[in-house]
């Protein structure tokens, strides 16, 4: 899909622009948008809006052809409510019909003319890029392994009509957004992909690829390599499968030399079999997706490197797959972390923080000026949050809640929303073991904190969130497959912090 700016100045009418297809808002109460009102010179419009064929409640569609006095091939109207109500989601809604009527049209390119200035506490940049995002996420198709493709006859072309005085701006959003869908992209065709291709090499690769279109620096370490910086956590779960564990480390460094970097850390299992701990047979498939979090570092660092963004960022990924053999990991058994921590692996399923905290403390030598870890983690956040938010966890202080206000602030603003969780003492003694400095498990009570409360042990030399996205970075059910959840989070926080340093 390629989109556009289209400028517009008083003396130009609406109805005189040429395309295959204008879209206008109107109202309930069978009230016309500005724009749509410059359409109906003939009284077409009004008098669709009189027959009742279309209500106007959000969600409300109609195509008119050849209306009488406009250039454009095909009008569709767009209902956006009650007049003087347009907020985000009534936006994102247009957004969509729009998209899906758009789906359906031959190859005729489409003039978008919302009243996008009228959306409540919200700019034009904002709904330019948020259409984007809402036009892109509709085409999205994962037939990479389909030997046929889906051939898809829709709209192409898509520009955004606006003022002449708001074009700027409204150019920037637009790379802003596609950069972002480029990136949305990205994660979501990396999880949709299965465990047998998206492995930890693959991942890596990915990085290096990444790396030479956008010129940013990669490094890739093995099984050896990790042997020498002892992270005996992350290589125990490594010990059962087939495929070779890759530690990933990519870097966009855009910011001032000396500037402290941010840095991402994604849980890259490629497949959780729950290794000796095994996990039952019903929708097994779905732990393809359990690299969720690595894919988001690979997007939101794609998005970013095609932004230029002017902040140093650095994304690092422990990839593995969480097998059982007769070399797997057992429950009971005792590994150390390269942080020197001694840890009792009570269940071989709760893989994920095994694998990052390795990968926390591996970040020290960066210096961060934070570190934000983003993992598919567990079962019991989508008990608390659901599919809605991601589970947001910091300590409690002051600097942490600064963190933790970016990155809500952030997800409010893209509509990719988390949820803050508590990180208590009280929590962390569910972690006690006999044997060891923890358990890797704290029982089934707040499954989602006590797994944060392990990571909060890895995390004392810098400022750190986590984020638990097991329950927004897949769909199950009919529309099963990624979401491409958080890098439109990330990507916006990353993008304030730029514009904070400037
Ligand atoms: N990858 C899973 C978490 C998960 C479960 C994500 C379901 C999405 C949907 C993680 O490795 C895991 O297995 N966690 C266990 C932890 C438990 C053993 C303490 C879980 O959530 O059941
Ligand atoms: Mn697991
Ligand atoms: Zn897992």
């Amino acid at each position: 899909m390629d989109f556009s700016i289209k400028t517009i100045d008083a003396k130009t009418s609406i109805a005189s622009l040429k395309a295959g297809c204008i879209a206008v808002g109107i109202y309930e109460n069978k009230k016309l948008s500005p724009q749509a009102q410059a359409l109906d010179k003939s009284g077409e419009i009004t008098a669709a809006l009189k027959s009742g064929d279309i209500s106007g409640k959000p969600g409300s569609t109609l195509l008119l052809r050849k209306v009488a006095g406009v250039a454009a091939e095909r009008v569709l109207l767009i209902g956006l409510g009650a007049d003087g109500e347009l907020n985000d989601k009534v936006t994102s809604m247009a957004a969509l019909c729009v998209a899906r009527v758009l789906a359906t049209l031959g190859g005729a390119d489409a003039l978008l003319a919302l009243p996008f200035d009228a959306v409540k506490e919200r700019d034009l940049a904002w709904a330019v890029r948020s259409s984007i995002l809402v036009l892109r996420d509709n085409s999205y198709r994962s037939d990479t392994l389909k030997s046929k493709k889906e051939t898809t006859s829709g709209v192409k072309k898509v520009a955004f009509l606006v003022a002449a005085a708001k074009a700027a701006a409204a150019k920037d959003a637009l790379a802003q957004g596609v950069a972002l869908a480029n990136g949305i992209d990205l994660t979501k065709e990396l999880g949709n992909l299965p465990g047998n291709v998206c492995t930890p090499t693959y991942l890596a690769n990915t990085a290096k690829k990444l790396a030479k279109e956008f010129k940013l620096s990669v490094e890739v370490l093995d099984r050896k390599q990790l042997e020498a910086l002892k992270m005996g956590s992350f290589l125990s779960v490594a010990r059962g499968g087939g495929e070779a564990p890759k530690f990933i480390i990519l870097k966009h460094l855009g910011g001032k030399a000396k500037d402290a970097p941010t840095v991402l850390v994604g849980k890259g299992i490629t497949f959780d079999t729950g290794g000796i701990s095994l996990k039952g047979g019903a929708g097994m498939d779905e732990m393809k997706y359990d690299m969720c979090g690595a894919g988001s570092v690979l997007g939101t660092i794609r998005a970013i490197a095609e932004l230029k963004l002017k902040l140093n960022v650095i994304g690092v990924i422990p990839a593995t797959e969480n097998m059982p053999s007769g070399t797997a990991t057992k429950p009971g058994d005792i590994v150390t972390s390269m942080s020197g921590q001694t840890i009792e692996i009570l269940n071989t399923d709760a893989e994920g923080r095994l694998v990052l905290c390795d990968a926390l403390t591996y970040v020290e030598r960066f210096k961060p000026a934070a570190v934000v870890d983003i993992a598919t983690l567990t079962g019991a956040c989508v008990t608390s949050l659901g599919h809605h938010n991601s589970g947001l966890f910091t300590r409690h202080d002051s600097a942490h809640d600064a963190l933790a206000e970016e990155l809500l602030s952030a997800g409010k603003a893209t509509g990719d929303t988390a949820w803050r969780m508590p990180i208590e003492d009280s929590y962390q003694e569910q972690l006690k073991s006999n044997f060891a400095d923890m358990a890797n498990i704290g029982g089934p009570a707040g499954g989602s904190i006590t797994a944060a409360c392990f990571l909060e042990r890895y995390t004392k030399k810098y400022t750190w969130a986590h984020l638990d996205i097991a329950g927004t970075a897949w769909k199950s059910g009919a529309a099963k497959g990624a979401t491409g959840r958080p890098v439109a989070l990330l990507t916006t926080f990353l993008m304030n912090r730029a514009a904070a340093a400037k």
